[in-house]
């Protein structure tokens, strides 16, 4: 069968690789669609440390079942499934407390073992999630994307009313921007590129604002009524700007770090103490994949406004190279097969 492999930094290609063999525990699907993530694009080009090659990518997978053993899930053949990543040991501190997402060996698909862009998957049955008939299939991965726009939501208890500053554009920023106002909250949206603002003003986000202005922070106190943002939600990754959501939250304000820097922040921590912030990390999901696909069954959140290209599996070694060259083109490429 086919499968998108990464052979090393900067090489990727579709590999014909012998198709899986079910455990009594997993189910085998046939994958419909995938969708391309950043983290994909990083490892192929070989920025994400947690990688390991060769690797087969892909983690935003759905498909259809072709043989499952009993399950508590009640899934069954010829289901339409959408596959939770996230492998987490069971036995360590944050896994017996249902912190699964920050099992201290999480095993993420596509970074620590191979991933899902292949036409025959076996996943842990207890890992899926029956996905609702209306959903198209190439919408289907971006739940994933979804659950950690949610997540972050979840950690910061956002509250219908509250301003919800949102720092970086992305796939995940706009996800949650537009999970933002499903909750009745102000979602405040800022990037350093223009464009990409301009495109989340198109999909309905009124308030956005270019991180760079000299006056982003009296922005921000404009549209708060002078209080600034009871919630933030770092969506960038950027030191920058995980210095900056201390600036645009309010006192007694609640932050979510969401992206993933890659070196150490200097953080003025006495701020921290001073407005009594809630300052959390926010990783994966937990939890999440149902009320995800409800959102979109429901067509609360419409996940098609972030995909802005599909293609076919055998097209995303070149689709890859093509976001790795240009992100500022696409926020989330998925494919068919
Ligand atoms: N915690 C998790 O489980 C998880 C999951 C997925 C992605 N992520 C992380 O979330 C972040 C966003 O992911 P994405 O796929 O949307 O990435 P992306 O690169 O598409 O979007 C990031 C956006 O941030 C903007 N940006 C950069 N510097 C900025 C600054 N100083 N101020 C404001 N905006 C700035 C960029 O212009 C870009 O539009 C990444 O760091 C990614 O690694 C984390
Ligand atoms: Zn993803
Ligand atoms: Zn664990």
């Amino acid at each position: 069968m086919k499968s998108v492999y990464l052979e090393k930094p900067n090489v990727i290609r579709i590999e014909e690789i012998k198709e899986p063999i079910r455990k009594e525990s997993e189910a085998l699907i046939k994958i419909k669609s995938v969708g391309i993530c950043g983290s994909d694009v990083g490892a192929f080009r070989g920025s994400n440390p947690l990688v390991s090659y060769p690797r087969i990518i892909g983690h935003e997978l759905a498909g259809e079942v072709l043989e499952i053993g009993e399950n508590k899930r009640g899934i069954k053949v010829g289901d339409k499934v959408i596959i939770d990543p996230y492998i987490y040991c069971g036995k360590c501190y944050p896994c017996s407390i249902g912190r699964t997402n920050c099992c201290e060996d999480l095993k993420v698909l596509g970074v620590h073992i191979d991933g899902g862009m292949v036409e025959m998957f076996t996943h842990p049955s207890e890992m899926l999630y029956k996905v609702p008939d209306n959903i198209p299939w190439e919408q289907i991965p971006s739940a994933e994307p979804l659950t950690i726009a949610l997540h972050a939501i979840h950690r910061t208890n956002v509250i219908a009313g509250e301003h919800v500053v949102i720092i970086g554009a992305g796939a995940i920023g706009v996800l949650t921007a537009l999970t933002t106002l499903a909750y009745g909250a102000v979602p405040i949206l800022m990037d350093v590129v223009d464009a990409r603002l301009k495109f989340a003003k198109g999909l309905g986000i009124k308030n956005t604002i270019n991180a760079m202005d000299k006056d982003a922070i009296e922005q921000i106190k404009k549209i708060t009524d002078g209080r600034m943002a009871e919630v933030v939600i770092e969506a960038s990754g950027s030191n920058v700007a995980i210095r900056n959501a201390i600036d645009y939250v309010s006192y007694a304000g609640r932050i979510a770090l969401t992206g993933w820097p890659k070196k150490e922040t200097s953080i003025p921590t006495e701020l921290f103490t001073k407005k009594e912030l809630d300052v959390r990390g926010s990783r994966t999901s937990a939890g999440e994949f149902e009320e995800a696909l409800k959102l979109m069954s429901d067509g609360i959140v419409d996940v098609n406004l972030v995909i802005s290209k599909v293609v076919k599996l055998e097209q995303v070694p070149e689709a890859v190279k093509e976001l790795s060259e240009h992100p500022e083109r696409y926020l989330k490429i998925n494919a068919i097969l």
